[in-house]
């Protein structure tokens, strides 16, 4: 059974820059298939949070932020599609089954907590299907807004003098996020300002999401970018002007360690060595002041065929052991600054966190 349905939609596409991850349409979902990029632009239809839940955990799409958004969306659309019998215990059901798809980006419990608190203050499934499309929206725009207001804030802590080059590791651009990103959307802004040289981007095995999402978002905007192996990147901080490394996050604890992408943690201490920047840059929907440092945090750890295999050619004999852990946690004391939309705090601890999240 379909419901009813209110006029609520993505953000304006005026107010969006670069390509976009998700396209939301009253009663389905649209995602674009980041396993597929960047040999194919293919969209995906959903009309079910069990569809939603299956996208995140299988990477169609990916990244702290539109993990969030995305699983925002599928409590949307168990409102929208709920049978007619016990409405509510389906939408429970799907936001149990949303919570279930991955365990680091804490953006994804943080946006279910706050569908959940507008499923509470509902008393029928009409005013469901409104408030909790109205919600996803919600947390779409305000998720593209904090990027814009990261990228001003990064700025201000960089003082650029003159163009510079960065180094990125993952995708955190408009794929990654409700639009613009965060490390990427530093990178646009840099870029907007005159004030980008370069941009290395790690290619990030075992995903490839430097290679794949990265590089394509940034070619299609003609920001200069150049792709190196992961491996490269001591030789790229030893050898190249970069005056910064700039990443995202997937959860940042109480006393400003980072989980992300695996290979940050390396390049923190690469960075470090160099005395090169070390910035993260993510909303406060990434920060979790309840686990008081990074060892808390739950890691993700994915199949060994994506180490093993690239689209099922084998890059390694068959069965071999593999440790595919997919986030590390890079300690504070090798961050320099942390970026939110609510403000910086350098040289992260748990007073500067505190004092900002407290
Ligand atoms: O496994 P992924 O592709 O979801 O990991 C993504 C990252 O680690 C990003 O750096 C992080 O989510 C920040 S995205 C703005």
């Amino acid at each position: 059974m379909s419901s009813p349905s209110s006029p609520v939609s993505s953000p304006a596409p005026s107010r969006v820059v670069g390509t976009v991850a998700m396209r939301w349409h009253e009663h389905s979902l649209e995602l674009l298939d980041q396993r597929l990029l960047p040999a194919e632009e293919h969209w995906i239809t959903l009309e079910g949070a069990s569809g939603v839940a299956q996208s995140i955990r299988d990477m169609v799409v990916r990244g702290a932020p539109a993990i969030g958004i995305s699983a925002a969306y599928g409590v949307a659309l168990a409102a929208r599609h709920a049978g007619g019998g016990d409405w509510k215990a389906e939408i429970k059901q799907a936001i149990r089954e949303l919570a279930a798809s991955r365990p680091t980006a804490v953006n994804l419990f943080w946006a279910l907590q706050r569908m959940e608190r507008v499923f509470h203050g509902c008393h029928s499934l009409a005013e469901a299907c409104k408030r909790l499309a109205a919600e996803a929206v919600a947390i779409h725009e305000e998720d593209l807004a904090a990027n814009l207001a990261m990228a001003d804030h990064a700025l201000a802590a960089m003082q650029p003098e003159r163009p510079l080059s960065v180094l990125t590791h993952c995708n955190t651009g408009a794929l990654a996020t409700g639009g613009y990103g965060t490390a990427l959307g530093v990178i646009r802004r840099l870029h907007e300002e005159k004030l980008l040289n370069r941009v290395y981007a790690d290619e990030t095995r075992p995903w490839l999401q430097g290679s794949r999402l990265t590089a394509w978002e940034l070619a299609q905007e003609g920001i200069p970018v150049t792709l190196n192996a992961d491996g490269a990147a001591a030789s790229i901080l030893a050898l190249k002007e970069v005056l910064w490394v700039v990443v995202g996050a997937d959860r940042i604890t109480a006393n400003g360690d980072v989980a992300n992408k695996i290979g940050t943690y390396s390049l923190a201490v690469l960075a470090r060595h160099h005395r090169v920047g070390f910035m993260v840059v993510a909303p406060s929907s990434t920060v979790d002041m309840t686990l008081a440092s990074g060892k808390d945090i739950p890691i993700e750890e994915r199949e060994g065929t994506e180490i093993r295999e690239f689209r099922g050619i084998p890059l390694a004999p068959g069965g071999v052991d593999v440790f595919n852990p997919v986030f590390d946690v890079t300690p504070a004391n090798l961050i320099d600054v942390i970026v939110t939309e609510k403000g910086v705090v350098h040289n992260p601890d748990i007073a500067g966190m505190g004092k900002l999240f407290g």
